[in-house]
């Protein structure tokens, strides 16, 4: 099966955003990866609602809208609103995680769970059968272009012997330093969603670049 492409906006150019979610739209790309940061839970702030309702007016393929940010349960109702299919929350920042993805998918959302690159799969093991999706963080969470962390094709591993073991749905979702040399090994040690920034917006021919990672 081939791997859900989903470029993440965040190195979008938000000067011609139009252009660069058209350019999605007319890829083989299947999701639009939105990255949303509170300058608390990372190191760095991005973007908010206006943004999301903005790609939400034109986007033709869902929106995975990934939060990086503390207290996630506040805002599901209002992600819901601004145009949220999938809604990722990070496990370090859930105090109460098994109430926080019933309250996602009570608003019609898929319910997403990341783990930072320290947080280990085994962590899981209770929500799993919970989850729509695990986001596997492959660098530290923050920004775009950074390297990859090696030890998270072990992580992936991992996690799909726990999806199997437990008879869960979940997809697993590998965001941070994708490109083409990681996406073949990602995909060959289980991932279903590869999220990639840098390595599609920086490239001269981005619609080309989806594909390949595709393949
Ligand atoms: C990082 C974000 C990623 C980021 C990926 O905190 O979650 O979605 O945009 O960037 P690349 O693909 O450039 O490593
Ligand atoms: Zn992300």
């Amino acid at each position: 099966m081939k791997p859900i492409i989903a470029p993440s906006m965040l190195s979008a150019n938000f000067g011609h955003l139009d252009a660069d979610i058209r350019m999605v739209n007319e890829s083989t790309a299947g999701w639009f990866h939105l990255d949303i940061m509170d300058g608390v839970f990372v190191p760095n702030l991005s973007y908010g609602f206006p943004i999301v309702k903005k790609i939400k007016e034109s986007a033709e393929k869902p929106l995975d809208v990934h939060l990086m940010i503390v207290q996630p349960e506040r805002y599901i109702a209002d992600f819901k609103s601004a145009g949220a299919d999938i809604l990722t929350v990070h496990w370090e920042a859930c105090t109460h995680l098994h109430r926080t993805l019933h309250a996602i998918k009570n608003e019609d959302m898929l319910a997403g769970v990341a783990l930072n690159p320290h947080t280990p799969v085994a962590f899981l093991e209770d929500i799993i059968t919970d989850a729509d999706m695990v986001l596997i963080m492959s660098v530290n969470p923050g920004f775009g272009g950074q390297k990859f962390i090696e030890n998270s094709y072990q992580k992936i591993e991992n996690l799909k012997n726990l999806i199997i073991k437990k008879n869960s749905n979940a997809l697993i979702e590998v965001d941070g330093g994708v490109n083409l040399e990681t996406a073949p090994r990602l995909i060959k040690a289980g991932a279903d969603v590869l999220v990639a920034g840098y390595t599609v917006f920086s490239s001269k021919e981005p619609i080309k670049m989806i594909e390949q990672l595709r393949n």
